[in-house]
């Protein structure tokens, strides 16, 4: 794994103007993968072009699928057709990705041929049972690592089964791995969500003019039926940015004195604005403006200017709508006034570090009065001005990069990080952005 060590210095200066945001990584994959099964040709205009996407475009391409770069973040994509995708001739490596590799292992599951999935260190130690259980029901061969991990090698069916499949868990990644698969499974698939977790792969399924059933269920989850097989034709689709990635520059213009910024074109799916809310409830000056829809997404433009924060308990059932927020939210925290209470964490344990241990001992070497349970976090605000330059690891981790980074924007004498690569698996740019404003 390459390793690209850094000093941050404390910012002179706030952060002012308009900032453009990394585009949405979810959206991305699934621009690409849903394009990959159209009929015709596509245009994808503000692709993210980071190392996660890209690995993705890769792994269609091992499939036969024909996909051309016409200009910065625009790509074409020639579809194959819902079934016509072929054996992988290599093995398919999703890099850091837990997205593109759980994504794709549903697209194949019912294709009647042999795919090895891999993944790098950090993929490599995370729990993929949760995909592999609904894809042995829907009638895939799985052979994997002891424990259900990566590599592994999914012999799919050409006769899958419709299931009902009830996640253990609120999971974009698991609801969208069944979807895909049920694309070409004949017959109805269920999939019952405990929670509603984000939904960018019903959105982009109902914009293709597929048609879903969703019912919101009692309890609330919902429960997402498709009765397959249904083609469907190319339509060029445009990527809006990321909340995910928005949240690293919101949080710094509210913690750096005197900032004022605007983030155009953020997708703000109702599903993934709990940091908003979170934020909002710790004081923060935050305007959403020019609400409107694109592609079937709710997009906004975002205004933000430094503000006193005070901490806040973040409700446990708020966890799917900010699952990627926690990390920068922690940093958030640190700068507030009082508590900050987080619950309700496990899953940061299998993100793509443990993040719960890894915002942990970062902000204890920061400085910052924090306290860790078994899924919680206690953070009290206040930073205090250490002598020293506190040494960040980042566990190959882009979000813990990316908030610490932040954190060092605003330490007495900045942070060292160890090793700042993994920020392009998400957000290639966010440097550079940062020194430039
Ligand atoms: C994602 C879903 C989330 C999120 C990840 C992207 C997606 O994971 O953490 O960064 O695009 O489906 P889970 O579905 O495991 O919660």
């Amino acid at each position: 794994m390459p390793r690209d060590n850094i000093l941050v210095k404390k910012s002179t200066s706030p952060l002012i103007g308009n900032i453009p945001i990394a585009s949405d990584k979810s959206i991305s994959h699934r621009s690409l993968i849903f394009s990959a099964l159209a009929n015709g040709k596509n245009i994808i205009t503000n692709l993210l072009e980071s190392e996660d996407v890209l690995n993705t475009a890769k792994a269609l391409q091992k499939m036969g699928v024909i996909i051309n770069k016409k200009d910065q973040g625009i790509y074409e994509v020639i579809g194959s057709g819902i079934s016509g995708l072929m054996e992988p001739d290599d093995i398919l490596d999703f890099g850091n990705s837990g997205t593109g590799a759980r994504l794709l292992m549903g697209l194949v599951a019912p294709f009647k041929f042999k795919s090895f999935f891999t993944g790098d260190q950090s993929l490599r130690s995370r729990p993929m049972k949760r995909i592999f259980d609904p894809m042995s029901q829907i009638g895939a061969n799985i052979t994997a690592r002891q424990g259900g991990l990566l590599p592994a090698v999914i012999e799919g069916t050409d006769e899958p089964m419709a299931i009902e499949y009830k996640m253990p868990k609120a999971s974009a990644q698991i609801k969208g791995s069944i979807l895909l698969a049920a694309l070409n499974i004949a017959g109805k698939t269920t999939i019952i969500e405990p929670d509603i977790c984000r939904d960018h792969t019903e959105i982009m399924m109902q914009y293709l003019g597929l048609d879903l059933e969703i019912k919101n269920l009692s309890g609330g989850g919902r429960k997402i039926s498709y009765q397959g097989i249904q083609e469907f034709n190319a339509k060029d689709l445009l990527v809006p940015g990321d909340i995910s990635s928005a949240a690293f520059f919101i949080v710094a213009a509210l913690i750096i004195p005197g900032s004022k910024i605007e983030l155009k074109n953020i997708g703000i799916s109702k599903l993934r604005d709990g940091i908003i809310e979170t934020l909002l409830e710790m004081g923060g000056a935050i305007e959403i403006i020019n609400e409107r829809k694109s592609c079937g997404e709710l997009v906004v433009d975002i205004k933000v200017r430094y503000s006193a924060l005070k901490g806040a308990e973040v409700p446990a059932n708020r966890v799917a709508r900010m699952i990627d927020e926690y990390p920068i939210l922690a940093i958030a925290a640190s700068h507030a006034n009082g508590l900050t209470k987080m619950n309700n964490l496990s899953e940061l344990k299998v993100k793509e570090s443990n993040r719960l241990s890894a915002i942990y001992e970062n902000l204890v070497r920061c400085g910052v009065e924090v306290k860790m349970g078994e899924d919680s976090l206690e953070i009290m605000g206040g930073l205090k001005n250490l002598e020293t330059i506190p040494k960040i690891t980042t566990y190959y981790d882009h979000r813990i990069a990316m908030s610490f980074y932040i954190m060092g924007l605003t330490m007495k004498n900045g942070v060292e990080i160890d090793d700042i690569s993994a920020i392009n698996t998400s957000f290639p740019g966010f440097i550079n952005l940062l020194e430039n404003i």
